[in-house]
């Protein structure tokens, strides 16, 4: 899938506060450090226009992209990580939550799981919440450089999951165009009955 030149679009610290509807929005999750920024760069071909942090658990907010007029890249804060004010960590759960059950333009979500560490609990829950919600979910496997490609791919084959598994690198670029097929066919599929399966 090509797209054009993606720019910065708002963010949302608080549940409901989201830019208008407008394009489908593609979300992604996973836990703090996991490589979310860098996946979004990578995959728009751009350096640093969703901030990477040396400090995990930085990016508190629901940030949204815009990258054409076929969609919208959404990049939600990382779980897992017992840092920062109380209060932000309080509102993770609660943000995330609303947007991922209420959001109807939302068509699909990436979760991305460290080579190193695979799917753990939390990534669970969240792939248990999004069945719950009926979003099409995927597991990306990150920072597949960081491992020799023997390991690498014993790794991705040890992922057990339902969903779609992508190996992916920010650093080389691997992946990149196997997560464009897969969002090119979430586009394609018609949206989640509205609020079916919320809570
Ligand atoms: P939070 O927003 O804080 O939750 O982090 P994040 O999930 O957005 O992770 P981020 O993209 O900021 O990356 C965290 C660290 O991992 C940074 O130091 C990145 O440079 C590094 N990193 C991310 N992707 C890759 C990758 O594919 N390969 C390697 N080697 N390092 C990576
Ligand atoms: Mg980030």
């Amino acid at each position: 899938m090509k797209t054009g030149a993606a720019r910065f679009l708002g963010a949302a610290a608080e549940p409901g506060r989201y830019p208008p509807p407008g394009p489908p929005e593609i979300a992604v999750a996973g836990r703090s450090n996991v490589g979310k920024s860098s996946f979004l760069n990578a995959l728009l071909g751009r350096r640093s226009l969703a901030r990477t942090s040396r400090t995990p658990g930085r990016t508190r907010q629901v940030n949204f992209f815009a990258v054409d007029e076929r969609l919208r890249l959404v990049d939600l804060p990382g779980y897992g990580f017992a840092v920062g004010p109380v209060k932000e960590r309080a509102a993770w759960g609660p943000l995330v939550e609303d947007y991922l059950a209420h959001r109807d333009s939302l068509r699909g979500v990436l979760v991305l799981v460290d080579v190193r560490r695979g799917v753990e609990d939390d990534d669970r829950e969240l792939l248990a919440y999004l069945r719950h919600v009926e979003l099409p979910a995927a597991v990306v496997v990150t920072k597949t450089d960081k491992l020799a490609r023997g390991a690498a791919t014993k790794a991705l084959a040890a992922v057990r999951t339902d969903c779609p598994v992508i190996g992916f690198s920010a650093r080389v670029g691997t992946g990149r165009d196997a997560v464009w097929r897969l969002v090119a066919t979430w586009l394609d599929r018609p949206p989640r009955s509205r609020h079916k399966g919320a809570s």
